[in-house]
């Protein structure tokens, strides 16, 4: 848990509810936490999902590691400290998401179980929903696809803590949601999502 470092700061409802705003939307928010190796495939189904959520009316927004560092999290690296404040920082900007009823999909190695964990309690704590999203590939698949040409980087000793060579990767033990890349087309993966979706009441 992050320290409270500022203080004399409390927090300040409005006077429009998320009930409001789910009303306004014509829909409810949710945090799809997509987690697996790099060249795993995290981003490409969260693109085609969009595309398909966006086809039937309901707005999604990617929250994607490259891209986030590229901005907010500029000043991060990748030890276990920068990565663990990484997905802190992504949990908490998922949950603004969801609180203006929008359905964050969020993808993010996030190697570590606790890390992951620890934005499944930010979510519970305020009754937001929580998926996880396992995107799970092996390792040799990953590396041949190897879209960045970054496995082949890392095993040359050229980029150090990559994750699956000289970092860890902890795979999810009870993930809402397991996606084989490896084995799944990319339209039954999101297919899988998409039911997954309809049956627990996140769209119509
Ligand atoms: S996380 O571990 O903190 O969740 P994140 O998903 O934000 O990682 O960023 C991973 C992306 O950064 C990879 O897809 C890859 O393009 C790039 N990258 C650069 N260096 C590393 C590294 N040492 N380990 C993993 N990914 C790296």
């Amino acid at each position: 848990m992050t320290e409270q470092k500022a203080t004399n700061v409390t927090w300040h409802d409005g006077d429009i509810t998320l009930e409001d705003r789910n009303a306004l939307m014509g829909q409810k928010g949710a945090t799809l936490w997509f987690t697996g190796l790099s060249g795993s495939g995290k981003s490409t189904v969260a693109v085609a999902l969009e595309k398909a959520l966006f086809e039937r009316g309901c707005l999604s927004y990617r929250l994607d590691g490259d891209n986030i560092r590229l901005g907010i999290n500029k000043n991060l690296g990748f030890s276990a400290e920068d990565r663990t404040e990484n997905i802190r920082r992504i949990g908490e900007i998922a949950k603004l998401f969801v609180d203006s009823s929008v359905i964050a999909l969020s993808s993010f190695i996030s190697p570590y179980r606790a890390d992951r964990d620890e934005v499944r309690a930010l979510h519970a704590e305020s009754g937001y929903p929580f998926v996880e999203v396992f995107v799970d590939c092996a390792l040799e698949e990953a590396e041949r696809r190897d879209p960045k040409g970054l496995y082949k980087k890392a095993r040359a000793g050229e980029i150090k803590n990559f994750t699956g060579i000289d970092d860890p990767y902890e795979a999810p033990l009870a993930a809402e949601i397991h996606l084989r890349t490896d084995q799944m087309s990319l339209e039954e993966e999101v297919n899988v999502i998409i039911r997954y979706l309809e049956a627990n009441n996140f769209i119509v």
